[in-house]
């Protein structure tokens, strides 16, 4: 409650982030850290293949360059953008918990900024020294060790941050040492690094394959023994892929796994889980076919099954960051901070005082009947909108009518009955953290709401209004006064 609430009351703010993430980690995933070594590989089997008063073989050599001409293009552009925008956008909608995780991983986060600073370094050098690295054997065989070295330094910045991301899912043994190294090593951490590698291989492969269809000729032997190279290296990496998202299924913990059918359908669609977590399973089995049928059929390989491959591994990896994301509610950080941004261990304190009193950007700090409306307004900013808009995307007004009648008026009463245990039986919800009078505020003004569907404007369009018993002049005085007490006491004393 240290920051302004930027809000984006049509779309969602958690939308935001996720479409800006999905994107970067399909890029990642795909062009990146699965692609370097593909390509890398392909690089090497042209030299391999080749006769030997050749460096490498031209035409091979030509397809594999256009592969990573076209990563480099997007990985450079919208990859290293996105990138830097998942945080732009998560410290804006969720600024206390990248607070949090700064003073946590700041060495890992510093180290994260060099090694990805020296990716971008390494591509450059590695696509632009591509063409002049085929004058000699030695040149080229040096430049195939460079792609293998930048393979392992795009891996190395995909394994930082998912120390952070399992650290968000469960802090683990950081709770009670508050170290780096506690942090880094979290129950979740190895798991979905060990699933997200052969993952990210199986992702550059499809991606690759998929390239390799729009750069050959129909027909072509290049084309044919690409194909089926492409084919193999999916083949190759899926079973680790396999073994490895079953072991970093067993290593959630069982609260999360309860938060699976919303996760991954969404209340509305809940009752279809059982049909919606096969698309899953089926989506992996797309990719495996089409990669067999390119071993194995390799000249009859058309460009749609390509595509059909890469829609179905993106709509997978898109799922799998969304359910990622989801589980861990009601938690941003695991058993630490809720998805509300306010941490456990203060929520006595609200529950006593009330949150108003103690946010520092609030219009209302006193509840009167003339300043209700407003206060549920800045209750609602405060404890619902990281998860609900007004009218937008999980619009609070919506999820209250499906409960209690699309189109009645809203009972005030039921929703102050239904709010405070609203996470026992949604227990992606965080408790409410506030106290009666409160409540009773953001009830009035979800009904406000209802009766005049206004819209609530984040702190980036409204601007934002300092909590007068939060402001410097009031926290000086404070200061002053207990100065003022303790210098009495001393003079009564003597
Ligand atoms: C961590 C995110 C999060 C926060 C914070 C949150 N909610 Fe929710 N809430 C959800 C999600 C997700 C759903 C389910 C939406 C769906 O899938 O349809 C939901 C559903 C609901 C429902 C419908 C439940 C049902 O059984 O149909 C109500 C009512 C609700 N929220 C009220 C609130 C209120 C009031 C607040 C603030 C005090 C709040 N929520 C805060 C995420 C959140």
């Amino acid at each position: 409650m240290d920051f302004p609430m930027f809000h984006l009351d049509w779309l969602n703010d958690r939308f935001l982030i996720a479409m800006i993430a999905i994107l970067h980690v399909i890029i990642n995933h795909g062009l990146a850290v699965g692609f370097i070594p593909f390509v890398t590989w392909l690089e090497q089997k042209g030299v391999k293949n080749s006769s030997s008063d050749q460096v490498t073989d031209s035409e091979w050599d030509k397809m594999a360059y256009k592969l990573m001409w076209t990563a480099f293009i997007i990985t450079t552009t919208i990859g290293a953008m996105t990138g830097v925008g998942i945080w732009f956008s998560a410290a804006l909608v969720s600024p206390s918990s990248i607070g949090s995780l700064i003073r946590v991983f700041y060495w890992a986060w510093f180290t994260e900024w060099v090694v990805f600073v020296t990716e971008v370094v390494l591509i450059l050098i590695y696509f632009l020294t591509w063409k002049s690295s085929n004058r000699s054997l030695n040149a080229k065989l040096k430049h195939i060790r460079f792609g293998w070295f930048l393979a392992i330094f795009s891996w190395i910045t995909m394994a930082i941050i998912v120390a952070i991301l399992g650290f968000m899912m469960d802090p683990g043994n950081w709770q009670t040492e508050r170290s780096l190294l506690s942090g880094i090593f979290n129950p979740i951490y190895l798991p979905q690094l060990f699933f997200r590698t052969p993952t990210a291989m199986v992702v550059g492969g499809t991606f690759g394959l998929m390239m390799i269809m729009l750069f050959t000729k129909k027909g072509s032997d290049v084309r044919n023994k690409a194909v089926r190279a492409a084919g193999k290296w999916i083949l190759i990496w899926s079973p680790l892929a396999l073994v490895a998202a079953i072991n970093y299924y067993h290593v959630m913990p069982s609260a999360m796994q309860a938060n699976m059918s919303t996760a991954i359908g969404t209340m509305e669609f809940e009752q279809y889980y059982t049909v919606l977590k096969y698309l899953i399973p089926l989506a992996i089995c797309v990719v495996l076919i089409v990669a067999l049928w390119a071993v194995i059929k390799t000249t009859r390989f058309k460009a749609y099954m390509a595509l059909s491959a890469v829609i179905a591994i993106m709509a997978f990896l898109a799922i799998f960051e969304r359910v990622r994301e989801f589980v861990r509610k009601p938690y941003v950080i695991g058993n630490y901070m809720y998805s509300n941004l306010l941490r456990i261990e203060d929520y006595p304190l609200y529950k006593k005082d009330g949150i108003l009193k103690h946010a520092t950007y609030t219009s209302v700090h006193e509840i009167t009947d003339n300043t209700k409306v407003e206060a549920g307004k800045n209750i609602f900013m405060l404890t619902c909108s990281r998860c609900h808009t007004t009218n937008g995307v999980n619009s609070i007004t919506y999820v209250f009518e499906r409960m209690y009648g699309a189109g009645k008026p809203l009972n005030e009463d039921d929703m102050e009955a239904y709010i405070p245990n609203m996470h026992e039986g949604r227990k992606y919800m965080p408790p409410f953290p506030g106290n009666k009078k409160e409540l009773r505020a953001l009830v009035a003004y979800i009904k406000h709401l209802q009766q005049t569907g206004e819209v609530l404007e984040g702190a980036q369009s409204s601007g934002v209004v300092i909590n007068p018993d939060n402001s410097t002049t009031s926290v000086a005085n404070h200061i002053e006064a207990e100065k003022r007490k303790t210098e009495n006491k001393l003079v009564q004393k003597k």
